[in-house]
């Protein structure tokens, strides 16, 4: 069974994606949302942060998981393969890297959080795909409390992406990667904002090509659990928006590995 996880609400869009995929496909879900935003902490809160997260969902039965954070995935692999060896752990970076490599006309975008631009993983890893490529990354802080918040159509959240957006119109861009995954809740105002040309990458949508790919036994029917470190009501309304569906959600209490 997947155990999926993010700082929050943002990695529930890779369980869309799982269950446009598969309606009954069987997982565990983490959002921990009284720690969240987990972008503008350190690298070593947010390796302690995911390893205390991954131990959670190991303990609920999970037996693969998938970072759905682009923040961790840029942070915490390492911490993460160290204290799990035997699992299998899918991440958000690679699978948008290599789409964006490979269909970029050469001009692209990265937006994230200030942890995963400040980590420059994705600007290394699209150089080292494709040298020469030109290469534009953005920190957006402000899009995550935004999206928590259910602000997904607001005035106030067009102005701060015509803000932040700005010097990737001015460059140009024919690919943006959403590298954050609370950020294709926003797809509706950042592609009006970039223009209908540039291609989105989505990186929920990119992991789930690779763990089809992998293996789709991944995929198979079950149960289906939600857990929220807080367990708020406006989470669960903003997340039930987003996934179409009424859902449960239970109180996470997460101890020390
Ligand atoms: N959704 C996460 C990411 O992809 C984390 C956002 C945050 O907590 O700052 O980076």
């Amino acid at each position: 069974m997947l155990g999926i996880f993010d700082s929050g609400i943002g990695g529930l869009t890779v369980v869309k994606e799982l269950l446009r995929r598969n309606p009954q496909a069987s997982f565990i879900y983490l959002g921990d949302t009284a720690r969240a935003p987990y972008g503008n902490k350190s690298k070593e809160t947010i390796e302690r942060y995911a390893v205390e997260d991954a131990h959670f969902l190991v303990s609920q039965g999970a037996d693969a998981l998938v970072v759905a954070c682009n923040s961790m995935s840029a942070y915490a692999m390492d911490a993460l393969h160290a204290a799990f060896p035997s699992i299998c752990i899918y991440e958000m970076i690679a699978p948008a890297v290599e789409i964006a490599a490979k269909t970029s006309r050469g001009r692209i975008g990265v937006i994230g959080t200030r942890a995963t631009v400040g980590s420059g993983v994705y600007a290394a890893r699209l150089r080292s795909a494709r040298p020469g490529l030109d290469i534009t990354s953005i920190a957006c802080p402000l899009f995550v409390p935004l999206v928590e918040e259910g602000m997904l159509d607001a005035r106030e959240t067009k102005m701060i992406a015509r803000r932040y957006l700005a010097p990737l119109v001015q460059k140009q861009v024919d690919t943006l990667i959403l590298g954050c995954t609370h950020y294709p809740l926003l797809t509706g105002v950042i592609q009006a904002r970039v223009g209908g040309r540039v291609k989105l990458i989505d990186s929920p949508c990119a992991v789930m090509n690779v763990i089809e790919r992998e293996d789709s036994g991944r995929l198979s029917a079950g149960v289906q659990r939600y857990y929220f470190t807080d367990n708020n009501v406006r989470s669960r309304e903003v997340a039930e928006k987003w996934l179409g569906r009424g859902i449960e959600t239970k109180f996470a209490v997460l101890t020390k590995p």
